[in-house]
């Protein structure tokens, strides 16, 4: 998730462009860069690593000046942050800015070299570059080359080109990542998001999958892949711009958690085949006989992410037939832990950056496991020092809360399990096929449960004042248990606990009475029954029970105060549908009860002492 700005008019780019990367930093920040047309036709670069303070030490060392221009902050998904792999990428004459994944790069890089061009970073972006300049060099306008490059990539992306031969235009497109244009009155822009063009305009265009923008400084004109003019209207934008930044939201915490559709789809692709019921993914450095080695599981991770390897645990043992044990990272470290031959250790950090969960990864590599790091941010010191990566791609997470970054790390362990249980034998390939539709098509499944918010919002203000809470869940859906426990504690401050159902009578159930709402996860899996019959023991104490299901039958309507629906799916992936409504009841709580929801008190994001 990087950040693009544009601008062509009559005044300088450069503060232009720096004043709107500023205004997306919140988009990623591992490096940055500008791209500028100067008074003799050339297009100069100027790429920093590390925040944008840098960039802008480079350009006050370096000026630069003139009237069009593009600039990025990066968000790295391929490569990690170095200068290299900072945007603008340039080839000859053209520069381009990318947000987004090309899934088919390697291929493609592989025959662009065979044609003797060579490169000049990590990234997958740079071969984008490339496919446009060869369209030129074919005679192409920078419009037609564009288009014609777009046709050959597969995947997302938000792109802003411009070059020397065409030094009137600044091209953008989008296909799956954000990208606006902003109509001013003599100077057109492009971002990727509205607060960058807030302080020039307050009109913009919202461009669909699929359009490519035509920037002059005298107007826009948007057309579709096949070079057809598209219509589009301008919308006003009233929001101020502590809002434009959250897209509108109230609050981060509430944007990442709509976002999770989109950030869920982002870990997946380019990940899976349906006709081969396969799963590939880049960087993962088992071969099917180092698959075949292993012999146990060893999760490790803190707070959110140990509940995701908790539910990772039920798909590696029911799919790839392995014992796995998850341990939460301060205490892997200090037990001596058996990590015999055969042992692949997996780390998840949203952050890569958990004092806990780095040592507890040393700690396992020391005693000879192969390393995964299933992590968010690329670069970052768990993703260095692992022997193997699986990025989440899920992008910049900037409540404290973790939600985006867990569902996305459920997404990835999916795959892992499947990776590993096809590896393994113990998944045929249509049963394995089968799995992976279902898991695509979760992301229209998480559309479905976000349009039920206002319910929620609804239920937390009868909620609200509650001192305890209870969340109850069994078999693959304890730890959504744990996970919604969590979430309400830490940015609500009221105590609440997550239990399996089953221990419900061996202690906990001396603290229900009718004050205490006890949420249910109640799927109609295997243990549907059990669940009922536990609804049944918080109901006879006088409980409220709030339960969440997949079919709010009689059973469930006649029991519980209020009952939350999630669509069905495959019972294996019921945890991340079943997530959802418990990040908005803890979400609307918190700000119900008036708290710093995105800063909550005494939390920090990533947690680097021990
Ligand atoms: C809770 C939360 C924390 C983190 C934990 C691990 O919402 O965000 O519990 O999950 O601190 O952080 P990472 O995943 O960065 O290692």
């Amino acid at each position: 998730m990087c950040g693009i700005v544009g601008y062509i008019g009559p005044g300088d780019s450069v503060p232009i462009l720096l004043d709107g990367l500023k205004r997306l930093e919140y988009r990623g920040y591992d490096s940055a860069g500008l791209a500028v047309l100067n008074g003799t036709g050339r297009i100069e670069l100027r790429r920093s690593t590390g925040k944008l303070a840098n960039l802008e030490k480079v350009v006050s060392q370096e000026p630069l000046q003139g009237s069009t221009g593009i600039g990025h902050t990066r968000w790295a998904t391929h490569g990690p942050p170095s200068e290299a792999n900072a945007h603008p990428h340039r080839v000859g004459g053209l520069v381009l800015v990318h947000n987004g994944i090309i899934e088919n790069h390697m291929e493609l890089k592989k025959e662009l070299l065979g044609e003797g061009r060579s490169f000049s970073s990590e990234t997958d972006t740079e071969v984008l570059c490339h496919l446009i300049d060869r369209q030129s060099k074919r005679g192409l306008a920078l419009p037609e080359a564009v288009r014609a490059a777009l046709a050959e990539v597969r995947g997302t992306y938000a792109i802003g080109v411009m070059s020397e031969s065409e030094p009137g235009l600044v091209v953008g497109a989008r296909n799956g990542s954000p990208l606006i244009v902003g109509l001013g009155a003599d100077a057109s822009f492009l971002a990727s998001d509205v607060p960058a063009v807030l302080p020039y305009t307050r009109d913009v265009i919202f461009l669909d999958d699929g359009e490519v923008a035509i920037l002059s400084a005298s107007g826009v004109e948007v057309t579709g892949l096949e070079g057809e003019r598209r219509p589009k209207t301008s919308t006003r934008i009233d929001w101020n711009p502590v809002m434009a930044e959250r897209g509108g939201y109230k609050h981060f915490m509430l944007k990442e958690i709509h976002e999770q559709p989109r950030s869920f789809s982002d870990t997946l692709l380019g990940r899976y085949s349906l006709e081969r019921g396969e799963v590939e993914i880049e960087g993962f450095m088992l071969d099917e006989g180092a698959v075949g080695d292993i012999e146990q599981v060893v999760i490790v991770a803190c707070g959110t992410s140990w509940h995701a390897g908790l539910i990772a645990r039920y798909w590696i043992e029911s799919l790839a037939r392995l014992p796995v044990t998850v341990d939460i990272a301060s205490e892997f470290r200090y037990r001596d832990p058996l990590v015999p031959p055969g042992t692949l250790f997996v780390s998840i950090t949203q952050s890569g950056e958990t004092a806990d969960t780095l040592a507890a990864q040393r700690e396992a590599r020391r005693r000879g496991a192969k390393t995964v790091t299933i992590c968010n941010v690329v670069g970052s010191t768990a993703t260095r020092e692992a022997d193997a990566v699986i990025y989440t791609h899920a992008g910049p997470e900037i409540g404290v809360a973790s939600t985006k970054a867990f569902t996305s790390q459920l997404a990835a362990l999916f795959l892992l399990a499947v990776r590993l249980a096809r590896g393994r034998g113990t998944l045929t390939n249509d049963a394995a096929r089968c799995l992976l539709e279902d898991l695509i098509r979760i992301p229209l499944r998480m559309e479905e449960a976000l349009a039920r918010a206002g319910e929620i919002a609804a239920l937390a203000r009868r909620l609200a004042g509650a001192r305890d809470f209870l969340y109850l869940g069994r078999g693959i859906n304890f730890p959504v248990a744990l996970e919604g426990a969590l979430k309400l504690k830490e940015i609500s401050y009221i105590h609440a606990e997550g239990y399996p159902a089953g221990e419900l009578k061996h202690g906990p159930i001396a603290l229900i009475d009718e004050q205490v709402p006890v949420v249910v996860l109640a799927p109609h899996d295997a243990v549907y029954e059990k669940v009922l019959s536990n609804l049944e023991e918080v109901r006879a104490r006088g409980g409220r029970i709030i339960a969440v299901t997949d079919r709010a039958d009689e059973s469930v309507r006649a029991r519980a105060e209020a009952v939350l629906d999630v669509p069905a799916t495959h019972p294996l992936l019921t945890p991340i549908l079943f997530a959802l409504p418990l990040q908005l009841l803890a979400y609307y709580v918190s700000d119900l009860k008036g708290c710093d929801v995105d800063q909550p008190r005494n939390l920090a994001k990533s947690v680097t002492v021990e």
